[in-house]
C-alpha cells in the first residue's frame, strides 16, 4: 500500500515536473539576457507556468543551433532571420509579433505616375527606376528579388548590379557606387543641392530612402519608384517636406503583380511583396501553443512591459518596440508562415557568386549533340559567360537523369514525358524553358494530328481506325502520350490491363513509333519505320529516319502514313521552302490539315483552336539544389549573343551545322524563358497534362495488379473528359 503511494507520488512529481520544464528563451545580447531575466522574474511572481529561463545564444546563428540541438526552446526573430532558419533548420513557428492586429511589417510596392499609363509590371525592362538604396528591403531586395523570381530580369553569376544595369536603362540606387557597380545605377541620382555626394547612401543624396526614391519619380527623373506602401500618402496631399507639398496622391498608381494597376490606397491587394514582421520560433520538440500561451499569460498577468526596451538600451530587445500583441502563428511551418511570395523573393536574392557553380555540365546523348555542346562551351566562353559549359556523355535520357541526380552532371533539356520521369523518379526541377512564340505564353506548344488535305475520307479522329500512323516516338508527348490519351478519351481504344501499346497496335493498321521495338509490343507499331540511311536500326529511337517531329512528318509526307502526331510548328518547319532536306523541298503547308479534338478539321495555321492538347514546352532540368536563377541568367545572356538562327557564329537554336535536329535545344525554340511560379515538375506540366502522363504511366504499377488497371480504365473516361478542355 505504502509502496503504491510512493510510486504514485513519484509519478505525479515526474509528470508535473515534465510539464513544467521551463521554457528556455534564447538571447542574442547582454541587454536581451538582462531583459529576459527580469521577465522571468516577473512571470514567476505571478506563477506563470511553465516558467521562463534564459540561455545565451549569444547570436542568432547560435540560437538557431541551440534550438536545433534542444539546448534552448524559443526566441523571436525578424523575417530575414526566419528565412535563413527555414533554409537550414527544422524549427516551428509559435507566434507572430503584431502591430495593432497586423503581422506584416510592410508592403513593398512599385509606383508610377498615372500620366505614364503604358507602364505595367510586364514591361519594366528598359525603363528608368528609382530605389531607396542598394541592399535595402523595399527598394532593392524585394523588387529585384521579385523581378528575378518571376523571370522578368535575369542575373548571370549572381552579379545582381549588372543584371539591374542590363534591365533598367538608368537608375538612382544610392549606395550603388561601389567597385564593380555599373555607372547607370547612379545615373539618375542628384546628390545634394550643390550636386555633391551624388549616389551616396545618406540624406546628402536627394533621392535617398523612401522619400527620396518617391521624389525621384515625382520629379520625373525615373519612371517607376520602388518604395513602401505608406510612402506616397506620407508625401502627398499636403503632407511631407516642402518639395512634396503640391503633389497629389491621385496622380500616382501602383503596379500589381497581375499586370494591372491600382490606386495607391490599394496596396493591400496590389503590391510586389508582403514583408512579414517578426515571429517566435521554437525547437521542433516544443509544443508551439505552450510557448504562445505562456507569452499571452505573461502579457496579461505579469505587468512586465515586454514591448519596451527603455531600460535595456532601446531598440529591438527580445521583441520589437512597435509590437503591441502576440498572435497565434498562421502556420507552424516557417516557409508557410513567411508566405511563398516572400520566401521565393528572398531565394532569388540569396545568391553568392561563391555558391554558383563555375562549370555547368550538360548531358548529351549523341556525338552530334556532343559536338554542338562543345561549340556552345567555346562560344559562351568567348563572351565570358558564367558558369562555363562542359559536356558529359550519357547513355540514355534516363542515364542522364541519374547522372544529374548523382551530381555527375548538371543539366539537360527534356520533353514533357521525360520531365515527368525526371521529376518523379529523380527529383529534378525545371530551371528554364524553351519558348516557341514571341508572346508570354510561348513556353507551351500544341500537340496536333496532321493529315493530307487529299485524304478527304479522314474527317476526324474516329476515321483513323485501320489507318497508318506516324509518331515522334514511344512515350513522347506530342507523338504518343497526347494522341493515345485522345483515343482513350473518345473511347476509340480501351487498353486492358494497361496494355496501351497493344491497344494502339489494334487501332491502327500500321505505324512508325520509334522506340516501340520492344518485346511484347505489337510488331505493326514498327511496320512503317524505315531505319537509318543504310536501312539499319529500324524503329530505333533516335536513329530511324522517321524518328522525332521531322521524322514523323516525313513519314506522313513521303506517302507511307495517313496521319502524323507532331507539334504545331513541325508543319511550318518542313514546308514552303523552310527545309533544305530533299524530301521536304516541294512540300506546301496548304496541302496539310489538322484534325481537331472537336470532330472537325482546320487549316494548319489554326493550331490554337484545332489541336489535341496544349503542352508545356521542353524545360532544362536540374537538381533541386541548383540555383535556377543562375541557369536562366546564363542562358538568357547567352541568347542575346547566340539566339539568332542567322549569321555565321554559333547558333543555340539551330542544329544544321551538325547535320542533326534538336541538338541540346529544339530548333523551333525562339528563346529561353524563366519558369516563374512553375517551380516543380508538377507545376510545370500542369494538372491536366500531368493526369494524362499518370494514365500513361499505369503500366508500371498496374501490370502487376491487373484489377488496378481495370479500375484505372474505368476512371479514365471521367478523368480524361476534363483534361483537354
Ligand atoms: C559584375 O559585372 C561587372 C561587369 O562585368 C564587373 O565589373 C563586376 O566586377 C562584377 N561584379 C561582381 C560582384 O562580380
Ligand atoms: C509493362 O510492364 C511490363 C512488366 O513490368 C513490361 O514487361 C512491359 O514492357 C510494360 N509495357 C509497357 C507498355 O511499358
Amino acid at each position: 500500500m505504502a509502496t503504491w503511494k510512493i510510486v504514485g507520488a513519484l509519478l505525479l512529481i515526474l509528470h508535473t515536473g515534465f510539464c513544467q520544464r521551463p521554457v528556455r528563451w534564447c538571447t542574442i545580447s547582454d541587454p536581451e539576457q538582462r531583459k529576459c531575466q527580469a521577465m522571468s522574474q516577473a512571470f514567476s511572481e505571478v506563477s506563470i507556468r511553465p516558467s521562463l529561463s534564459c540561455v545565451q545564444g549569444p547570436t542568432i546563428e547560435g540560437c538557431i543551433q541551440k534550438l536545433q540541438k534542444n539546448e534552448a526552446d524559443a526566441l523571436s526573430m525578424s523575417s530575414t532571420d526566419i528565412y535563413n532558419a527555414a533554409r537550414t533548420a527544422n524549427l516551428k513557428m509559435a507566434a507572430s509579433e503584431s502591430k495593432a492586429g497586423d503581422i506584416s511589417s510592410y508592403y513593398a510596392v512599385a509606383v508610377v505616375k498615372k500620366a505614364n499609363s503604358g507602364i505595367n509590371i510586364h514591361n519594366l525592362a528598359g525603363k528608368k527606376s528609382c530605389h531607396t538604396g542598394k541592399g535595402r528591403t523595399a527598394g532593392w531586395n524585394m523588387p529585384l528579388g521579385y523581378l528575378i523570381d518571376q523571370g522578368y530580369m535575369s542575373v548571370m553569376g549572381c552579379n545582381i548590379s549588372q543584371g539591374v544595369a542590363n534591365f533598367f536603362s538608368a537608375s538612382c540606387i544610392p549606395g550603388a557606387n561601389q567597385d564593380g557597380d555599373p555607372a547607370s545605377l547612379c545615373e539618375l541620382c542628384r546628390g545634394d543641392s550643390t550636386g555633391q555626394h551624388k549616389c551616396e547612401m545618406s540624406n546628402n543624396e536627394m533621392y535617398f530612402s523612401y522619400e527620396g526614391a518617391f521624389r525621384c519619380l515625382a520629379e520625373d527623373a525615373g519612371q517607376v519608384a520602388f518604395i513602401k506602401h505608406t510612402t506616397v500618402e506620407e508625401n502627398t496631399d499636403g503632407r511631407g517636406p516642402a518639395w512634396a507639398q503640391a503633389l497629389k496622391s491621385e496622380d500616382y498608381k501602383l503596379l500589381c503583380r497581375d499586370g494591372t494597376t491600382a490606386d495607391v490606397s490599394q496596396w493591400k491587394r496590389c503590391h510586389l511583396v508582403r514583408i512579414p514582421f517578426r515571429g517566435v520560433v521554437v525547437g521542433s520538440g516544443v509544443t508551439p501553443s505552450v510557448v504562445f500561451n505562456m507569452l499571452k499569460e505573461g502579457l496579461e498577468k505579469s505587468g512586465f512591459n515586454m514591448f519596451s526596451s527603455a531600460g535595456y538600451g532601446g531598440g529591438t530587445v527580445l521583441f520589437s518596440e512597435s509590437t503591441t500583441n502576440f498572435e497565434g502563428a498562421e502556420s507552424e511551418d516557417l516557409k508557410k508562415w513567411l508566405g511563398s511570395n516572400y520566401y521565393n523573393v528572398m531565394g532569388a536574392m540569396d545568391c553568392q557568386s561563391t555558391v554558383v557553380p563555375k562549370v555547368l555540365r550538360w548531358c548529351v546523348l549523341t556525338s552530334k549533340e556532343q559536338q554542338k555542346c562543345a561549340d556552345m562551351g567555346v562560344a559562351f566562353q568567348s563572351k565570358s559567360l558564367t558558369p562555363s559549359i562542359t559536356c558529359v556523355h550519357g547513355d540514355s535520357l534516363t542515364d542522364c537523369m541519374k547522372r544529374i541526380k548523382n551530381n555527375e552532371c548538371d543539366a539537360i533539356t527534356l520533353d514533357g514525358g521525360y520531365i515527368y520521369t525526371a521529376g518523379k523518379d529523380y527529383g529534378l526541377v525545371p530551371a528554364a524553358a524553351e519558348s516557341y512564340t514571341d508572346d508570354r505564353e510561348g513556353s507551351t506548344y500544341y500537340a496536333v494530328a496532321v493529315v493530307k488535305k487529299s485524304s478527304t475520307d479522314i474527317r476526324n479522329l474516329d476515321d483513323l481506325r485501320g489507318r497508318r500512323s506516324c509518331h515522334t516516338g514511344y512515350g513522347r508527348t506530342a507523338g504518343w502520350n497526347v494522341p493515345v490519351s485522345s483515343l482513350m478519351e473518345r473511347g476509340l481504344i480501351h487498353p486492358e490491363h494497361c496494355e496501351i501499346p497493344k491497344a494502339v497496335g489494334g487501332f491502327f493498321k500500321q505505324s512508325c513509333v520509334p522506340g516501340a521495338n520492344q518485346r511484347g509490343f505489337p510488331g505493326n507499331l514498327c511496320d512503317l519505320c524505315v531505319g537509318d540511311s543504310s536501312g539499319k536500326n529500324k524503329c530505333e529511337k533516335g536513329k530511324d529516319l522517321y524518328d522525332g517531329y521531322d521524322g514523323a512528318f516525313r513519314c506522313l509526307a513521303s506517302g507511307n502514313g495517313d496521319v502524323a502526331f507532331v507539334k504545331h510548328s513541325t508543319v511550318f518547319q518542313n514546308t514552303d521552302g523552310h527545309s533544305s532536306e530533299s524530301w521536304a523541298a516541294d512540300l506546301q503547308s496548304k496541302d496539310f490539315q489538322l484534325l481537331c479534338s472537336q470532330n472537325t478539321k482546320a487549316e494548319v495555321s489554326q493550331y490554337r483552336y484545332c489541336n489535341l492538347a496544349r503542352v508545356p514546352s521542353h524545360a532544362v532540368m536540374v537538381r533541386p539544389d541548383t540555383n535556377i536563377h543562375a541557369i536562366y541568367g546564363l542562358l538568357d545572356r547567352a541568347q542575346e549573343y547566340f539566339g539568332s538562327d542567322t549569321g555565321s557564329g554559333f547558333k543555340m537554336f539551330d542544329s544544321k551545322d551538325y547535320s542533326g535536329t534538336d541538338l541540346v535545344f529544339k530548333d523551333s525554340t525562339l528563346g529561353i524563358v524563366a519558369v516563374g511560379d512553375r517551380k516543380t515538375y508538377q507545376e510545370w506540366l500542369g494538372q491536366g497534362y500531368l493526369n494524362s502522363l499518370i494514365d500513361m504511366d499505369c503500366n508500371s504499377s498496374s501490370a502487376v495488379v491487373s484489377s488496378v488497371g481495370l479500375l484505372l480504365t474505368a476512371m479514365l473516361s471521367h478523368v480524361l473528359t476534363n483534361i483537354w478542355l
